[in-house]
């Protein structure tokens, strides 16, 4: 069962978010809430507080008895956010990173799933600002319940109704059930760049950040898989997460034995590293001199491709790959699939702005067997992650 962290802000609607709170809390959620300072206009603090067993988490600056700052304690919390009803002014602030109350600050702490369910005047809705941050909001991977035609507290019908509460708990219950097909489930994912030395000074690299794999990794963990995250050079942070096992690897022959031995284990393989092709085939114990040699002829053999082994032995669990293309990405991804007995190819034209090595953002298609190539908006990568490791948990179910 999940802990949900439910956020009310200013509309008529946050009346319904009490039986929201109670549909959860009968489906077995843990629920705490928070609330803005216009929320509280339409429920009182004292209602959240009777529901839930905790006080609601509405000033920014409270401290609590245990020396914990409240809103970042329940953005820590949860495992899913909710907000309900979501006013244009919340996601306004949330499309543009706005932390000016506890509801908007823990929003923009939580690691957790945001969920959204919008209810304002139907102008308000249709207005271009609110479609824009939404668009926003959307690349940002956040999931929205769109409101719905009806009649408006205003006393005219438009689109702008929040959905009623028991379609707003189904939806959160299809959205969990969704994300717990990868509950204890074994995921390998690897990060990062290889390096090929060519003496004890040098070595042959590539640009990867490591953020798309790590990405994943967090996503995966995030749903309750037992993560195995194999990282070769990286130049962000490597998650502490109780669910995430870290493993440092610098070669391809390192990163394959380590993936070797963790695959025997897993359900899933996700092969985000930018792995080297080719290494020296004899490295130099020395440093090599410049005045040793007129021109310097180094001779690179193959290293082992990874993918490809492990798609060869692969059985039913579920194989991964990246295809970092300058062109023709649709065939080269196609044909990496097949070559690779991949089950899955997520290409990306790494020569499009937004896409590719070092960047926060990313623009994927997705290349599989049984359907024809799905080609994904521009989204954060921590965005892409979520979609791809929700696709890896619907594959698997499927398989069961
Ligand atoms: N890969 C691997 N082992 C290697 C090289 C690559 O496992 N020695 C994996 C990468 O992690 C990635 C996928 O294979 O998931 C794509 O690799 P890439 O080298 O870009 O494509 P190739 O199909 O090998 O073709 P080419 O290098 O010719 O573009």
């Amino acid at each position: 069962m999940a802990r949900i962290a439910v956020y009310v802000t200013g509309s008529i609607a946050a009346y319904k978010a009490v039986s929201v709170v109670r549909d959860l809390q009968r489906a077995g959620h843990e629920v705490r809430v928070a609330q803005t300072k216009a929320a509280q206009q339409f429920v009182g603090p004292a209602t959240w507080g009777s529901l839930t067993h905790h006080p609601v988490v509405d000033d920014l600056w409270a401290m609590s008895a245990e020396g914990q700052v409240p809103h970042v304690h329940l953005a820590d919390w949860s495992d899913l956010a909710l907000v309900v009803p979501a006013s244009a002014d919340v996601l306004a602030k949330m499309a543009s990173g706005l932390a000016d109350d506890a509801v908007t600050s823990a929003l923009l702490a939580t690691q957790a799933r945001r969920l959204v369910v919008p209810a304002m005047n139907s102008h308000m809705w249709a207005n271009p600002a609110t479609q824009r941050n939404v668009a926003q909001l959307k690349k940002d991977g956040v999931h929205f319940l769109e409101p719905t035609d009806g009649m408006l507290a205003e006393g005219y019908a438009g689109k702008g109704r929040m959905p009623e509460p028991a379609t707003i708990s189904k939806w959160v219950d299809s959205f969990l059930n969704k994300s717990n097909a990868l509950t204890k489930k074994r995921v390998v994912v690897t990060a990062g760049g290889t390096r090929e030395p060519l003496d004890p000074v040098r070595f042959i690299g590539n640009r990867s950040s490591g953020k798309m794999g790590i990405a994943i990794a967090k996503a995966a963990a995030l749903r309750g898989a037992d993560v195995n995250l194999i990282v070769g050079q990286v130049s962000v942070e490597v998650p502490h997460h109780p669910n995430i096992r870290v493993q440092r690897v610098e070669t391809t022959e390192e990163l394959f034995e380590k993936v070797d031995l963790a695959f025997e284990k897993a359900d899933a393989l996700v092969m985000a590293a930018a792995v080297a092709d080719f290494r020296l085939a004899k490295p130099n114990e020395q440093k090599i001199k410049k005045d040793q040699n007129g021109n310097l002829t180094l001779q690179l053999v193959k290293t082992t491709d990874i993918l490809k082994v492990m798609g060869q032995k692969k059985g039913k669990r579920l194989v991964v790959g990246f295809a970092a293309e300058t062109e023709h990405l649709l065939e080269n991804g196609t044909a990496e699939l097949a070559r690779k007995n991949a089950d899955l190819i997520v290409a990306n034209d790494i020569t499009k702005a937004g896409s590719g090595f070092g960047k926060d953002t990313n623009q994927v298609t997705i290349i599989s067997r049984d359907q024809d190539p799905v080609e994904w908006p521009q989204m954060s990568k921590r965005a892409v992650a979520e979609h791809l490791i929700d696709l890896i948990g619907q594959r698997l179910t499927e398989r069961k």
